[in-house]
């Protein structure tokens, strides 16, 4: 995996959002980890529903805010992680959770929601994508 990778991209509707996402998640390894970050009602769950239709998931996908992680199988084999750290306050109570071995999983796809809180114990590796409202209906994502 390229840590290289550098792309800006301008979404103009939730469903560009998710095509953008799902063509990502076509596009990444087994493995990766995805940092999201981006303020509430940004898109960040958004996202995370088109890059799971990207792996071929089928199952509805909503923000685990409660359960903080939502396990899915792929079809074509491993899993994405979903996790959603709204209600995490700092890498110690991630740790406590057990983050680690979901993080270190080889076999899956993991995205992060609001995985600003936990920036010390991210993969060196892992990816980040920061989603910013510039309207209603219009977001910038910039990978890198
Ligand atoms: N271009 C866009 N991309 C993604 N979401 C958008 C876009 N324009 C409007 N929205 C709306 O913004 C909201 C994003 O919500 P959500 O994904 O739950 O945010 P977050 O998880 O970052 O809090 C949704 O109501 C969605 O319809
Ligand atoms: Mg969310």
């Amino acid at each position: 995996m390229s840590t290289s990778l550098h792309r800006e991209f301008i979404s103009n509707s939730e469903a560009d959002t998710e095509k953008f996402a799902a063509e990502l998640a076509a596009s990444l390894p087994r493995g990766t980890v995805l940092a999201l970050s981006g303020d509430l009602g940004a898109g960040k769950t958004v996202f995370s529903r088109g890059f799971a239709r990207g792996l071929g998931i089928l199952e509805p996908v909503s923000s685990p805010t409660y359960t903080i992680i939502q396990e899915y199988p792929c079809p074509a084999g491993g899993w994405f992680f979903h996790m959603d750290l709204y209600r995490i306050n700092d890498a110690r109570s991630a740790l406590d959770f057990g983050i680690d071995e979901y993080l270190g999983a080889p076999d899956a796809w993991c995205i992060i929601e609001w995985a600003e809180r936990i920036t010390g114990i991210l993969p060196p590796d892992t990816l980040h994508l920061e989603i910013s409202i510039l309207s209603d209906s219009s977001r910038r994502l910039t990978l890198s």
